[in-house]
């Protein structure tokens, strides 16, 4: 039985081409920050330990990646030189090491398997690259190889000869070795190269002038793809969603226009689910069987339960519940807000920190004034309770089952269990008054044109 894999990620680059103020890891993608994505992709491996490599500035990253390892890089001399730094805290442990980079956050679990099956191979080669095709070769690593699933060596593409730059089998970033070998290898990488780095490609071509085998295992390009530019994110982020859209088909939800709805890594929708096109799904939504999400509506951190209708144009805010067969329709925005089997709210409205009960109707402009410049508090409306349009409900405030609200009421206190309760100015009339008001004016305008002629 082999001894537990661990896991080396790197994350210490400084991510310079993506010119930015934050490091390149914390870059999202599906909604998720680039090191999140790998962390959990080795998950399922069940490595052990795994040790995330980062840079003296990066504690934003070592709380992102808790409970995982963390050892820091003092400076950025390379891949080779982040592998290293992350000696110690692998431990010393007698197995194989599992090395990923943190820009490259789509490889899939069955791809990782693969290569960790090769290792385990009768041949056992000391080191083990994923390699991939892309469309453009890019900067990649160029893969120098031999007969079969060979590899000779990884050349950088800085230092690359013309020849060597038309390969276009590339290195992946991620590599699987036998971990006392690995660092030994690692001993012997120098840094005379383009960029002066000691490239962890390198052990490769080490191994090989040691006379052991080394192998590669090709891997679709769209899991292998890094982020090192604003480009390549975009490129990232869409291999993502192509994933996730055909993900949520194969689970039964219907996309009208699948490349305009947008999802996060953790979206759930169930079956007989159909989203208009045009929709965001932001991070923790889930979607009951047969709820419809309808077009451009923006969703984040809320569960819709079966049968609900959202949208168009709805905007469901973090601690938001959809009730079954409830509804939320257009220019509505919810807030933590929970609403009851069936209740409606159709048009135009703010619910903020508010619970809506079963069945009870929100009319068309209603404000939930949760927030009164310091502090927030809480609506509660009770079931079947009618709330009439553009009424303010200011905050801590309840409205009882079955209550009536009056359209433009602005209601400060609570209203008991089926009362109707009217907040607003009295209306007023003078019979003939317009008229009269008509006559006044136009005698005002003729006197003073005339007044102009005179
Ligand atoms: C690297 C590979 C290249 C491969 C490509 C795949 C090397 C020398 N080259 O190139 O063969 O085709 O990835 O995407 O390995 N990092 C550190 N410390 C450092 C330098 C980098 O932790 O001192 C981390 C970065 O944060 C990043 C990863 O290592 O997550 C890869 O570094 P990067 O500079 O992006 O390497 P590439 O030039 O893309
Ligand atoms: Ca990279």
């Amino acid at each position: 039985m082999p001894s537990a894999i661990a896991a080396v990620i790197l994350a210490a680059g400084r991510g310079t081409r993506l010119v930015s103020s934050m490091p390149k890891v914390l870059h999202r993608v599906a909604g998720r920050s680039l090191i999140e994505h790998v962390v959990a992709g080795v998950t399922p491996l069940r490595c052990d330990p795994v040790v995330v490599v980062v840079a003296p500035d990066m504690a934003e990253v070592t709380r992102r990646v808790a409970p995982c390892r963390t050892a820091v890089q003092d400076t950025q001399s390379g891949t080779g030189h982040a592998v290293q730094a992350a000696r110690e805290a692998l431990g010393g442990g007698g197995g194989d090491v599992l090395v990923l980079y943190g820009d490259t956050p789509l490889v899939s679990r069955q791809t990782l398997e693969r290569l960790l099956a090769r290792r385990q191979a009768s041949d056992r080669p000391a080191v083990v690259a994923l390699a991939m095709r892309p469309g453009d070769p890019a900067q990649y690593g160029r893969l120098v190889t031999g007969p079969g699933d060979r590899l000779d060596g990884i050349v950088e593409f800085a230092d690359a000869s013309e020849v060597q730059r038309a390969i276009r089998l590339v290195n992946g970033g991620v590599m699987v070795a036998d971990g006392r070998l690995l660092f030994e290898l690692l001993a012997a990488v120098r840094a005379d190269n383009a960029k002066g780095e000691y490239y962890l490609t390198d052990v490769v071509a080490i191994a090989r002038s040691r006379g052991l085998g080394c192998a590669y295992v090709e891997a679709p390009a769209a899991e292998l793809l890094g982020v090192n530019s604003r480009a390549e994110l975009a490129a990232v982020e869409a291999a993502m969603q192509t994933r996730l859209r055909a993900q949520a088909m194969a689970a039964g939800a219907t996309l009208i226009d699948p490349n305009s709805v947008q999802f996060s890594f953790d979206t759930v929708l169930a079956r007989d689910v159909i989203v208009e096109p045009n929709v965001f799904f932001g991070p923790g939504v889930t979607v009951g069987e047969g709820a419809a999400i309808r077009a451009f509506s923006h969703l984040e951190g809320a569960r819709i339960e079966a049968g609900a209708v959202i949208g168009p144009f709805a905007r469901l805010r973090p601690g938001t519940i959809v009730g079954p067969r409830a509804r939320i329709g257009n220019f509505v925005e919810a807030k933590n807000t929970v609403l009851g089997v069936g209740a409606k709210a159709n048009h135009l409205s703010y619910l903020g920190d508010a619970s809506v009960g079963e069945g009870a109707n929100i009319g068309a402009g209603t404000i939930t004034c949760n927030y009164d410049g310091i502090g927030k508090a809480r609506t509660e409306i009770g079931a079947r309770a009618f709330i009439g349009s553009n009424s303010a409900l200011v905050a801590p405030v309840r409205i009882g089952e079955g209550a009536i609200v009056g359209a433009g009421s602005v209601i400060t206190k609570d209203v008991a269990a089926d009362s109707i309760a009217v907040a607003r100015g009295q209306q007023s009339e003078r019979p003939g008054a317009a008229r009269s008001y008509r006559e006044l004016k136009k005698a005002e305008h003729a006197a003073k044109n005339q007044s102009k002629k005179d």
